[in-house]
């Protein structure tokens, strides 16, 4: 799609605080344009440190067309490799994880060292120089032991979200966290679908019975601020840090990643995101109790974290197509919480399983209306705010484009 033709599209009406317009949810040119604009520019989580732990453990992160292997090099650190192989373009790993010494590729069996190097590639004429030859190196970050990588070539930076959340992410000691659960969720719908649907809590009340009583929303300040205040005041008891970070600040600056952190209150009942409002796992790094408050993180505009006292649940939202998508939902808790002694899978993942679930079947009946040839923006409600936020960001990030 060429400029003109973009600029078209985006005339095309769009009246601040409506929903946008059905072809940006379904028109497989503006999700070509999406690729390079977003999903290929921006830091998404792609896992924990933790999770390969020894010489050549390596996972995958997978994401439209590009497949990045994540691997703990002989010298104990980790590099990300394009799962592409400089012979003929074979995808060179084929499992999701695994422990390799090397990596072989199926096709003609050239053969690559953890660190990406080439190490063997048999009948090559002599004039082949196997020094100049490797996997392609994919950007990576690790944060506090958080894996984010970016699939740009000249990707944003991440200074000014480390220099922010800093204060944020060391209470919770997330380098020595681990992975305690992970789950998929395919989702018939656009990414936008998905992500704004996360980003807004007007369908709390109606479609989240188990969030809606232990979690307060802030775009409701009727229940949000009775609780907020005292959960303040609980805090520092606690070990936490009062601190805030706005999205919309952290998108002002040119070249950086946005990102965002902020506190709100349980119901007090609740300690945790917990069926019954107690305990799921040990405290986290520094922190000493209950404040009754959850935070939130996030970076980038695919990842989001939602940190209880005991826990941290990560969502990553990506597209799969222009018509559908994926939740990942990573748990973590302390590095040296023993399963079954310490935590329990099945209450750990309850909460978010099923509100995932409720989020699934309203996100996919979403997007069977936006098909329909009646589809039109619609107004958004004083509890859409971060719905409005996200809009005026995509549409100027795909301009940017
Ligand atoms: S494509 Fe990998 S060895 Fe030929
Ligand atoms: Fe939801």
């Amino acid at each position: 799609m060429d400029q003109i033709e973009f600029n078209k599209i985006r005339a095309n009406g769009r009246k601040h605080g409506w929903s946008l317009a059905g072809k940006y949810y379904k028109d497989p040119a503006i999700f070509e344009r999406e690729k390079e604009a977003i999903f290929y520019n921006s830091w998404i989580f792609a896992g924990h440190v933790s999770q390969i732990p020894n010489v050549g453990d390596y996972f995958l992160f997978n994401l439209l067309d590009e497949s990045i292997i994540l691997v703990r090099k002989k010298d104990g650190d980790i590099a990300a490799h394009y799962n592409v192989c400089p012979h003929r373009g074979s995808h060179v790993c084929k499992e999701q994880k695994g422990n390799s010494k090397r990596f072989s590729c199926p096709y003609h069996a050239w053969s690559f060292e953890l660190d990406g190097s080439l190490f063997a590639a048999h009948s090559m004429p002599e004039d082949f120089d196997k020094n100049d030859i490797g996997l392609h190196k994919c950007a990576f970050e690790i944060i506090d032991g958080m894996i984010y990588v970016n699939l740009s070539d000249n990707p944003k930076s991440l200074e000014n979200a480390k220099r922010d959340l800093a204060p944020a992410l060391e209470m919770y000691d997330f380098e020595n966290m681990k992975v305690a659960a992970h789950k998929n969720y395919p989702i018939a719908a656009n990414w936008k679908i998905t992500v704004e649907n996360y980003q807004e809590c007007y369908h709390c009340a109606p479609s989240h019975p188990e969030y809606s009583l232990s979690h307060t929303f802030k775009a409701n300040p009727d229940k949000f601020d009775a609780l907020q205040q005292p959960m303040l005041s609980r805090m520092e008891a606690c070990g936490i840090k009062k601190h805030e970070v706005d999205k919309q600040h952290s998108q002002q600056e040119d070249g950086q990643e946005q990102y965002a952190y902020s506190r709100y209150a349980l119901f007090e009942k609740y300690k945790t995101g917990s069926q019954d409002g107690e305990q799921l796992a040990p405290l986290l790094g520094n922190i000493k109790g209950f404040d009754h408050g959850a935070s939130d993180f996030g970076i980038g505009p695919l990842t989001w974290m939602l940190a209880y006292n005991d826990h941290v649940v990560v969502y990553v939202f990506t597209p799969t197509s222009h018509l559908t998508s994926a939740c990942d939902i990573y748990w973590l808790v302390r590095g040296d919480a023993k399963e079954g002694v310490d935590y329990d899978i099945e209450k750990l993942t309850w909460l978010w399983h099923v509100t995932t679930l409720a989020d699934e079947r309203i996100i996919v009946d979403n997007q069977k209306g936006v098909n329909s040839k009646k589809y039109a923006p619609g107004k958004l409600s004083n509890m859409e705010d971060s719905i409005e936020s996200l809009i005026t960001w995509y549409l100027s990030a795909l301009e940017k484009k």
